[in-house]
């Protein structure tokens, strides 16, 4: 029950490490507050969760982020830790990614994740909470990656974000890190934007080329998240942890 007592927001609730997140945190006692974009599949996880709060807004928008945010404290009268872990990919060589991919990327992996962070460390400063944000980036962004140029800049991004906000923030208290998963068994490695391939063929190329020979379980990446925004990582700030099964090692 590391989480009793403790308000935590989890963006991309209705996608698969979404899902084991509200779950993990539930069963760690937390008050959770979770944001998706499928209302239905949101719905419902917070209803099987015991989420206090669930929203749809869309969080590319620094207006809902700011709104989500207050609402979630108003509510519970207090933000202590928020996960940034919606995100979404494209397939596609330099060449071959227009403007509207490149951008829609940048909107949700690295803008959503900025205007949520922003948002959550002044209402944290205000309150003098002593706050814990963890972004999910991708270890894709530890690496170049050949044909997915416009996710692996993002998540890159995302990782530089997060060592910036940590010094900014290490001296009020808030500590700020990121996890980098690899492939991990959810919708996105096999979706039109990763490869799409069928589920037998990811995990034989898994077990072929991650040193762990396996893909991750959701439920891993989530263990990993839980350690940083526990008090476990009391001293753990502006670093990127890989879980990825040994693959950039
Ligand atoms: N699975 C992997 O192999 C892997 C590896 C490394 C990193 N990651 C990262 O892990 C995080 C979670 O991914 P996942 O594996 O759980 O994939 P997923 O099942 O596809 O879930 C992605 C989540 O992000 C949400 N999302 C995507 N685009 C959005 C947008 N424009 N606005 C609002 N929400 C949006 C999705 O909402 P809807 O489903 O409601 O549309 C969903 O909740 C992502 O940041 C991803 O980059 C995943």
């Amino acid at each position: 029950m590391r989480f009793l007592r403790k308000v935590v927001m989890i963006t991309g609730a209705s996608g698969g490490i979404g899902q084991a997140l509200a779950k993990g945190f539930a069963r760690e006692g937390a008050t959770i507050a979770l944001v998706g974009r499928n209302k239905e599949r949101t719905e419902e996880i917070a209803r099987r969760t015991g989420a206090v709060y669930h929203s749809t807004l869309e969080i590319t928008k620094s207006e809902n982020c700011k709104k989500i945010i207050d609402d979630v404290f108003n509510l519970t009268g207090s933000l202590d830790v928020l996960v940034n872990n919606a995100g979404a990919m494209f397939r596609g060589d330099v060449v071959d990614t227009p403007d509207d991919e490149w951008l829609k990327l940048f909107d949700i992996n690295v803008h959503a994740v900025f205007y949520l962070s922003r948002e959550a460390i002044r209402l944290m400063r205000e309150h003098k909470i002593a706050g814990n944000i963890v972004q999910v980036a991708s270890n894709s962004a530890l690496s170049g990656r050949k044909g997915h140029i416009a996710y692996a800049t993002t998540k890159g991004a995302v990782v530089q974000m997060t060592r910036c906000m940590a010094l900014d923030c290490a001296s009020d208290g808030i500590r700020i890190n990121a996890v980098c998963p690899g492939a991990t068994d959810t919708a996105m490695p096999m979706s039109k934007h990763s490869a799409p391939i069928s589920r037998e063929r990811l995990l034989e190329n898994c077990r072929q080329s991650i040193p762990l020979q396996r893909i991750a379980d959701p439920e891993e990446v989530v263990r990993s998240i839980l350690f940083l925004a526990s008090e476990d990582s009391s001293y753990v700030t502006g670093t990127t942890l890989s879980v990825d099964g040994g693959t950039t090692a």
